[in-house]
């Protein structure tokens, strides 16, 4: 398991950030203000629409990979509940220290992380689901595909892979890592979005 952010007294400089050519966010709050403006206030439906769509049950494993600020790492342990575990990766140290000061308030045990989706620090079939939120666009192509194969490594056979992004017919890897391809359309709430949910093949 990769330690916990280094951050200075400010809580501001990053101390150790995991190496990625993806566009890190380092700005909890300004980003959260976003995400309220962009959904409209209706982020929440936003995220109980992906919760759903990736079909979380109690007792399951789910990992955020580019968890932000952790809402919806936070809001998916209320899915899978005390028997299950939610966890998030996020190369930012500053959102990392923001979603676990987020879950300390909440009460609330979820598993937030330094990590990046070109390198996933859990073992291959850790997880029943695994939700990746407007990040792939954050990234260069061959980072996409390189994280693509990483998500297809930790999840289980037969299970779910929710992505939500733009372009995401673009990206040909899904089928090459066995992913099959189950509901697709325009994300609610956030229109200039699409989702897709993905199922692992099982064989
Ligand atoms: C637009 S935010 C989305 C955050 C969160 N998924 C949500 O639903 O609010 C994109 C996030 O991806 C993170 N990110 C950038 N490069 C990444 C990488 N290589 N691996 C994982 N996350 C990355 C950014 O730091 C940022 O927090």
């Amino acid at each position: 398991m990769t330690p916990s952010p280094k951050l200075d007294s400010n809580r501001t400089s990053v101390l150790s950030t995991p190496q990625t050519k993806g566009q890190v966010i380092h700005t909890p709050r300004l980003y959260e203000f976003i995400v309220w403006v962009m959904a409209r206030g209706k982020e929440q439906a936003f995220r109980k629409f992906i919760a759903k769509l990736a079909e979380l049950k109690k007792g399951e494993s789910v990992l955020d990979v580019g968890c932000g600020t952790g809402t919806m790492a936070l809001l998916a342990k209320q899915y899978v509940g005390e028997t299950g575990k939610s966890c998030g990766i996020e190369p930012s140290a500053e959102m990392v220290f923001f979603a676990k000061q987020k879950a300390k308030r909440q009460n609330a045990l979820i598993d937030i992380n330094p990590g990046v989706i070109e390198q996933i620090d859990y073992p291959s079939q850790s997880f029943d689901a695994i939700l990746c939120l407007i990040v792939i666009h954050h990234m260069p192509d061959e980072t996409k595909i390189q994280g693509i194969k990483e998500m297809a490594r930790v999840l289980k056979p037969g299970g779910r892979l929710v992505i939500v992004d733009s372009n995401l017919q673009l990206l040909p890897s899904f089928e090459k890592e066995g992913f099959i391809q189950v509901k697709s359309g325009k994300a609610p709430f956030i229109p200039d979005y699409d989702f897709a949910l993905w199922k692992k093949d099982n064989l």
